[in-house]
């Protein structure tokens, strides 16, 4: 990995990122288990969580660690007490953090102030670790990454960056359509295709839904209003309206495609109940998959990668 943190997808490589996938892999049988003996991992959540939260405290307690949860309330980020202070206090008890924030800078100031790694749990410009469980999730779909065509229909947020940043890097094909003002942002989209040039991968930005589901192996959605926007709920469901991932748009998909959500689902909003429970919907698959890509990302940052990996073969 290119640094101690992992704030971004842009902090790997994508052969980081295929040996991430493998370690995941391997991960799923239980003979990792006292890799991380003698382990804590602070969590530390600015926002409410289901996943993430319990994967990050199941995926220490497989590998034999230990988690500390500090809720909102209880630390008073940068209001209770200066985020460099509370990066340079947490780094004398626990070996690593993993942090939930609404900016994406408490992050940034947290791993310049931390001398243990920090790795993003969420923040408004990113959920690196969304985006790797997901590849995990495409990998054992389809057996391949490089060459898939996934289309993102919706918002283009946090998730839609890493997805986007870690398909480029992949070699997966990468098709986002999203109204006029909700596209992905500039920065992460050059990013991304300067890693596409590097892989052979394409992307295209589009307004038309079905332009960029037309063919594609993976249908993705995310909520249509994040957490921390929810003043905007209602003018979000008016502008995103025609974009809602249901059976009309499915089938202009692939007739094998998958649709992945990250959860929480909104159904009926950017999801019908109907896809979102169909055969075609991986999304459990993919929530169960936070735990053993999160697994690979602590025993690479806290050292205890001393284990066989699966070795899967890659093209
Ligand atoms: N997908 C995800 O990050 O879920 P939580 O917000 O419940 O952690
Ligand atoms: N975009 C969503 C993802 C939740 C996992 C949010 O930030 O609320």
């Amino acid at each position: 990995m290119k640094r101690k943190d992992f704030l971004s997808i842009s902090d790997i490589s994508g052969e980081d990122i295929r040996s991430l996938i493998s370690d995941a892999v391997a991960s799923k049988d239980k003979s990792w288990l006292s890799s991380l003996e003698r382990k804590t991992l602070a969590i530390l959540f600015e926002k409410p969580s289901l996943r993430t939260r319990v994967s990050f405290e199941m995926a220490m307690r497989q590998l034999g660690g230990e988690t500390i949860y500090l809720s909102p309330a209880e630390v008073g980020l940068g209001k209770r007490e200066s985020v460099p202070d509370v990066a340079r206090v947490l780094s004398r008890y626990v070996d690593a953090l993993a942090v939930r924030t609404f900016s994406h800078q408490t992050l940034e100031t947290l791993a310049e102030y931390a001398a243990v790694p920090v790795i993003n749990a969420l923040s408004d410009l990113e959920h690196p670790c969304q985006a790797l469980a997901d590849l995990l999730t495409i990998y054992e779909k389809k057996r391949e990454l490089k060459g898939l065509r996934l289309a993102f229909i919706g918002d283009g947020n946090n998730v839609a960056h890493s997805l986007l940043l870690a398909a480029a890097l992949a070699g997966m094909n990468f098709r986002i359509a999203s109204p006029a003002g909700y596209a992905v942002q500039e920065r992460i989209l050059s990013q991304a295709q300067d890693y596409a040039a590097a892989s052979d991968a394409e992307i295209f930005c589009t307004e038309e839904p079905q332009l960029a589901v037309n063919g594609a192996d993976i249908v993705y959605t995310d909520v249509w209003t994040s957490m921390g926007q929810e003043a905007e709920a209602e003018k979000r469901r008016k502008v995103f309206a025609n974009f809602q991932v249901n059976d009309e748009l499915m089938a202009f998909a692939k007739e094998d495609a998958i649709l992945m959500h990250p959860l929480p689902a909104h159904r009926g909003e950017e999801v019908s109940e109907t896809i979102l429970d169909s055969l075609q919907s991986v999304v459990f698959d993919q929530a169960e998959n936070r735990l053993h890509a999160q697994k690979a990302v602590l025993l690479r940052m806290l050292g205890g990668l001393d284990v066989p990996l699966t070795g899967l073969r890659w093209r």
